[in-house]
């Protein structure tokens, strides 16, 4: 029989991939989304790859109640929890809100596991944790340097439930895949998933695209002054192929107790840089101007992927040059 998993908050761009690849690989999942941040025409992207539509049920977390019905139809052997809001910026404008989403809603499907006795758990967290005003120039980051000196309620949230998880595998059954994911780009290979967010987005490689296809006019840089290659932000981009990849490495690993693996490629790039390869190759030009910089912004952030070459033996595959060639195929066509 297939092995049956609860994914939370699916329909964003990062988790409709991971539905896809867990189906091919021969999951059955079940998905529960409030769609606050999406919507449910991921559905028919889906659909258009595995051929039928995975069980969706529109479930907001606050309602503990619902949750249990969808618990009681299934034996779950995993819940895979990509924790809701994640823009910085809001977070920063909005911390209850982000507390109340991140933290408080991730409390009640905990409790339904424990009901439940389902005790492995996949966690999405961030390369957000890491704290790079700690580190030596050019350090690449290992799973110890978390740090509780967060910058940003998102951060935080990301910090605490960390701290929460290790806390139930010690003293309730977890067993805990923590995951924490450096800068994910791109889209899926079938073309019918991709990050195209109709907004504004925040993120830099979805607004180069929309500058690069004169959708939005400029991108502004977030300053220029800092302590790197050519002053601007330098991070470690990872094709979401590859993430997914990772979880289905983490989900065949798991062990018990609470157990860290950064995602990530271990190779840096700048925006400059970033503005720069795009446009040689894709063959346009990128109009930004430098603008003051965000508040939270960390200067450089990039993986050491030791651990999870060595544990999970997994390793990031898909070049940038292709994270971006794709990339563009979405936007331009
Ligand atoms: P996304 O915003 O595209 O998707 C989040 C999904 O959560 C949306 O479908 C939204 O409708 C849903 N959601 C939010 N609050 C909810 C609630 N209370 N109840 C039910 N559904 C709710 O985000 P994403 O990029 O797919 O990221 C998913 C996870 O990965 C998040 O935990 C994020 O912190 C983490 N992460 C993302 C990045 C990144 O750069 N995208 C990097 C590191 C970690
Ligand atoms: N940047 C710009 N202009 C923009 C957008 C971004 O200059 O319009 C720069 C930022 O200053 C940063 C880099 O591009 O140096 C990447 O910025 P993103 O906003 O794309 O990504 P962040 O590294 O700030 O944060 C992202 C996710 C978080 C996640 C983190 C993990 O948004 O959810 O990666 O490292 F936690």
């Amino acid at each position: 029989m297939k092995k049956t998993i609860l994914i939370t908050w699916w329909t964003g761009y990062i988790w409709s991939h991971w539905v896809v690849a867990f189906e091919e690989a021969g999951y059955k999942t079940v998905i529960v989304d409030n769609l606050c941040n999406s919507s449910v025409d991921t559905l028919d992207g889906i659909e258009k790859i595995i051929w039928y539509k995975p069980d969706f049920y529109n479930v907001d977390l606050r309602d503990k109640n619902t949750l249990e019905e969808v618990f009681k139809k299934y034996d779950f052997d995993w819940v895979i929890h990509f924790a809701g809001l994640k823009a910085v910026w809001e977070s920063c404008n909005k911390p209850l809100d982000y507390f109340d989403n991140n933290i408080v809603w991730s409390l009640k499907l905990f409790e339904v596991m424990e009901d439940f006795k389902v005790k492995n758990i996949i966690f999405s967290s961030s390369a957000t944790v890491y704290d790079s005003s700690n580190f030596w120039k050019w350090e690449w980051v290992d799973e110890k340097w978390i740090t509780w000196n967060t910058t940003n309620p998102y951060w935080t949230t990301k910090f605490i439930l960390e701290q929460i998880l290790i806390d139930l595998s010690k003293f309730s059954w977890f067993n805990v895949m923590n995951l924490r994911y450096f800068n994910p780009i791109w889209a899926h290979e079938s073309w019918f998933l991709w990050e195209d967010p109709e907004w504004i987005p925040n993120n830099l490689m979805p607004f180069i695209m929309k500058v690069a296809k004169w959708d939005l006019g400029e991108l502004k840089v977030f300053w220029n002054d800092y302590d790197t290659i050519d002053g601007t932000w330098v991070r470690d981009y990872i094709d979401v192929v590859d993430l997914i990849d990772g979880h289905l490495k983490a989900y065949e690993n798991i062990s018990e107790w609470f157990n860290t693996y950064n995602l990530g490629v271990g190779k840096w790039i700048s925006v400059l840089e970033m503005i720069k390869k795009t446009e040689d190759i894709i063959w346009k030009k990128i109009n930004y101007k430098i603008e003051s910089r965000r508040k939270w912004d960390l200067a450089e952030v990039f993986c050491d992927d030791s651990k999870a070459k060595n544990i999970l033996w997994w390793k990031a595959k898909v070049s940038l040059d292709e994270s971006i060639r794709n990339s563009w195929k979405f936007y331009n066509k």
